[in-house]
């Protein structure tokens, strides 16, 4: 049965609370509050929405039964791409909660990890992580560097010190769909074994833009980068679907474009779990207990009844 996330909940009194748009443009910089600190370590935090939690407490689950799983197999290793801080603040309640690096690095099974590296390309939030991980004591074994997707073989380089006999569990949290697949098929190269978590921004970013997309190659551009290939625009089923605005069936075709392009680097087992209307968790795996797992965790969040207790 799943456990309770506490997150290291605390209120902090000097958030403004519920900034609107252009508030938060002013007041933050790279969504990090340029007014606040932290009330627990003085140190940044991200401005985020309450939808927050529910995919730190998704990847909290799985992390835990991946790690339990699987400690006496392999030599375990965590990456994070897109790490952000580590802390972040809901902008409607004012209350600050743990992000995904420090609710991973807190876990009980973290333990079991033999290396952690958290990827972000803003120094600020590098230097922040690295200032959180010290406060842990985890420097010995966790890491947060500077590295953008954008420049995938930096990150995949970095990634080759890691040994053919490690099984590693990479998320990857970015904001819209703007990580290109050249990123996994680089990470792929050099990396024989790994799961796979990434946020796919599919009624965020895909909702504003795609309809747009399919009239205009230059909007396509980054979907098909993302998507590491151009069958998605170029099907006359797909151009049909937008035309007559049935998005709910093209977003399913999207998937199922991403997932093609993932059997091409070796992954054969696919969950996706959407977060509240606003973005898809895509799991993938090359293993069958991979997807066991992933399986075991989303049911344990609907069993424990996380999602209410949280977010009544
Ligand atoms: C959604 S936030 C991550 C939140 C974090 N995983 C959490 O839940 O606590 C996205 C992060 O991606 C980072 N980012 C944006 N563009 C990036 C890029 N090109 N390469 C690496 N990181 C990037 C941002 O600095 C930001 O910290």
């Amino acid at each position: 049965m799943a456990s309770r996330l506490e997150l290291n909940r605390e209120d902090n009194p000097l958030c403004s609370r519920n900034c609107n748009k252009e508030t938060r443009q002013n007041k933050t910089e790279n969504d990090l509050c340029i007014s606040v600190k932290s009330a627990k370590d003085n140190l940044p935090v991200r401005c985020v929405g309450a939808w927050a939690e529910e995919k730190i407490y998704l990847l909290y689950q799985y992390f835990g039964i991946f790690a339990g799983g699987m400690k006496y197999k392999w030599k375990l290793n965590y990456i994070e791409i897109c790490s952000g801080p580590g802390r972040c603040i809901n902008r409607s309640s004012g209350q600050e909660f743990d992000g995904t690096a420090i609710s991973i690095l807190q876990h009980k099974c973290f333990e079991h990890i033999n290396r952690a590296i958290f990827y972000d390309y803003n120094d600020t939030v590098v230097d922040t992580l690295n200032q959180r991980i010290q406060s842990l004591g985890l420097s010995h074994k966790a890491i947060a560097k500077h590295g953008d997707y954008n420049n995938p073989t930096s990150i995949s380089n970095d990634l080759s010190q890691f040994s053919n006999d490690c099984l590693n569990l990479i998320l990857i949290d970015p904001t819209d769909c703007s990580v290109p697949f050249s990123l996994l098929e680089s990470i792929a190269s050099c990396m024989p074994k790994f799961d796979l978590i990434i946020n796919i921004a599919t009624n965020t970013d895909f909702n504003r833009n795609i309809p747009m997309a399919f009239s205009d190659p230059n909007r396509a551009e980054k979907y098909i980068r993302f998507l590491g290939s151009d069958n998605f625009f170029n099907s006359r089923r797909n151009q049909a679907l937008c035309d007559s605005k049935d998005y709910v069936t093209l977003r399913t075709y999207f998937r199922e474009t991403y997932k093609k392009s993932l059997q091409r680097i070796g992954f054969n087992h696919f969950d996706y779990t959407p977060i509240r209307n606003l973005y898809d968790i895509l799991f993938a795996t090359s293993s069958s207990k991979g997807i066991e797992f992933w399986k075991k965790a989303t049911k344990e969040i609907d069993a424990s009844g996380q999602r209410s207790l949280l977010f009544e």
